[in-house]
């Protein structure tokens, strides 16, 4: 430490460090400046933290692999001041040699989204993301001509940061690995592809352009012309082609944004307990309606597809996470354990419909398993 400057109740830090960094065979000696700001006097390490996200380096410090642990989260929906709040009080140190999965869902605005992934790999040694739904959304600022543009800017600035969006090999404590496999998804309605979609016709009908009309992304996404019949679930399905063909030599965790098993749309008894439990804790009678969504709304038509449960069952992954639906899952179904772990509106905080946000104080584990 070189000098600590204090301006009112923000102390500033400026020092320098040597750390060693071993990557395939050459150990690397790096001369770091570091200067972080802080309320607390715990410094951040910002500057070393961006050296390593943008060199692509394994984390390790000296002759030690740091030991770590796969969180997962979807649905951050960050244009909600209260979940920007809330992410940036979950703290700087605990996931500092740790995973996080991010299924998806973060924010429509590119600055935003920019700002919350970089603020991510602030807290986390590795951060991996999906694009969702909300993502591909076009605002009168957005660079890209339509939706299928803007989902390839993000990736490309996924690159830029760091992010990880395609198969990686984690090295975990004692010498573990695991896979992170991001799969990328559309849901395919009934209008499109009647036999790929999860749509459950309802007994009594519906009104069908009224379905239509209050699904914010029939007016908020611009697609280009598909060509050859190729449906937006088969676009994005086609992505993952060679994910899903290859091989793994460790267990994988994969995860999407859409839903992966139309039976994971409606809750189990366990989610309704877990929903109740958390109402509880919110002061909140137990629910007694028998549907888990707005009156009139039929998810189903919007949930994921059949493309997607079949390129999972290929895949076998030990975990797949996954969200969009803004009800929390944790169940295993042929082998596989789902788990969805949105944070979703203020509002489906407060109703309990996210569940497990609050018990564990953030993201949940994944991997090593933890229920
Ligand atoms: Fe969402
Ligand atoms: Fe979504």
């Amino acid at each position: 430490m070189f000098s600590v400057i204090k301006k009112g109740f923000t102390t500033v830090r400026l020092f320098a460090s040597v750390h060693t960094i071993v990557q395939n065979n050459y150990t690397i000696i790096v001369l770091l400046h570091h200067y972080c700001v802080t309320y607390d006097n715990v410094c951040k390490s910002n500057a070393l933290r961006y050296y390593y996200h943008a060199s692509g380096l394994n984390w390790t410090m000296g002759d030690t692999t740091l030991g770590s642990r796969v969180f997962a989260l979807s649905d951050l929906h960050v244009d909600y001041k209260e979940n920007r709040k809330l992410l940036d009080g979950w703290p700087d140190k605990k996931y500092s040699n740790d995973v996080l999965v991010v299924a998806g869902d973060v924010t429509d605005n590119m600055t935003l989204l920019e700002t919350t992934l970089k603020g991510l790999q602030l807290k986390f040694r590795q951060v991996f993301f999906v694009p969702g739904n909300h993502e591909l959304w076009m605002r009168s600022d957005d660079k890209s001509t339509d939706s299928i543009g803007k989902f390839h800017a993000i990736l490309a600035l996924c690159a830029r940061l760091g992010v990880g969006t395609s198969p990686t090999r984690v090295s975990l404590s004692a010498g573990d690995h695991v896979w992170l496999v991001p799969l990328f998804s559309w849901y395919a309605t009934p209008e499109e592809d009647p036999d790929n979609s999860f749509y459950v016709r309802p007994s009594a009908g519906e009104d069908e352009a009224r379905q239509r009309d209050i699904w914010m992304d029939n007016h908020m996404c611009v697609w280009p012309t598909p060509t050859d019949g190729q449906t937006r679930a088969d676009y994005f399905a086609d992505l993952n082609r060679s994910a899903v063909e290859r091989s793994y030599d460790a267990p994988v965790v994969s995860f999407s944004h859409f839903v992966p098993r139309r039976e994971l749309i409606g809750a189990s008894d366990a989610d309704r307990a877990a929903v109740d439990r958390e109402r509880a804790r919110r002061g909140l009678a137990p629910f007694t309606g028998t549907h888990q969504g707005a009156a009139g709304f039929n998810f189903t038509r919007y949930a994921g597809s059949y493309q997607l449960e079949q390129q999972v069952s290929w895949l076998q992954p030990t975990v797949h996470v996954f969200g969009h639906q803004h009800r929390n899952r944790d169940r295993v179904i042929a082998g596989v354990r789902y788990v969805a772990h949105c944070l979703g509106s203020p509002n489906d905080q407060r109703d309990g419909w996210t569940w497990g946000v609050s018990e564990w104080d953030g993201p949940k584990q994944v991997w090593p398993q933890k229920t």
